[in-house]
């Protein structure tokens, strides 16, 4: 199989020495896209600036912007067969970006913000991928319920969601719990590493490819 994962932030600048960032670490990301290659897959990550390294076997392409990431996915999401987006990509952008470094002026900064292109939400209609699509949740309340809202507007085959308002798990941590929510059910899989996490994410990935090709 070919396989696209994104990971990893995105880093929105503001000027030459400024950007808007968030606390994601990537190793979700690496950590699947290491699995897939291990069991032999053709894998493209796609990733935002971390501080990991790239998995034995993964062709790689890094980006800073969303949409930077956006571009890339666009190009190159049409030769897969499965895409996992796991990048905790920017809403939002600074609308203007200086071109010199921003002097501190009066006691209040007022920033203003304009929305990114939802790199997932784009995969169906504007790639016009038909591959397997997978996409992740991190939710702070209401967990089933957001995801399967993500997996029906986005047009997903599966979310993997976590629930981040839980101690130890999920952002920047090594160890996550997710809950995998398809179309017709959910089902939880116990706290792992990110390491064993993803190669239990592989395997519930191909199944489910399996089953698509099979129907
Ligand atoms: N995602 C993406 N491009 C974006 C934002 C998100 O590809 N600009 C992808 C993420 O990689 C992840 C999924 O979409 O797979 C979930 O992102 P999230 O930001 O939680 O979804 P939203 O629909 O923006 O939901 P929320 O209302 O929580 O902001």
């Amino acid at each position: 199989m070919k396989v696209l994962v994104t990971a990893g932030p995105t880093r929105e600048p503001l000027d030459p020495v400024r950007f808007l960032t968030n606390r994601s670490s990537g190793k979700m990301g690496y950590a699947l896209a290491g699995a897939f290659a291990h069991e032999g897959h053709a894998v493209l990550l796609v990733s935002g600036p971390t501080h990991l390294d790239v998995p034995a076997g993964v062709d790689f392409m890094a980006v800073e912007t969303a949409a930077e990431m956006h571009a890339v996915v666009a190009s190159y999401i049409g030769k897969m067969d499965i895409a996992v987006f796991a990048a905790a990509v920017a809403d939002y952008t600074p609308a203007l970006v200086a071109s010199q470094k921003i002097k501190k002026s009066g006691e209040t900064f007022t920033l203003e913000l304009v929305r990114t292109a939802d790199i997932l939400g784009s995969a169906r209609e504007e790639f016009g991928f038909t591959g397997m699509l997978v996409g992740f949740a991190a939710e702070t309340e209401n967990l089933e319920a957001n995801a399967r809202d993500k997996l029906v507007r986005k047009h997903c085959d599966l979310i993997i969601a976590n629930d981040i308002s839980k101690p130890g798990i999920g952002f920047d941590s090594d160890e996550n719990e997710v809950l995998l929510v398809y179309p017709d059910h959910s089902e939880p899989l116990p706290p792992a590493s990110k390491y064993e996490l993803a190669l239990h994410l592989v395997d519930a990935i191909l199944a489910l490819k399996k089953l698509m090709v099979e129907s």
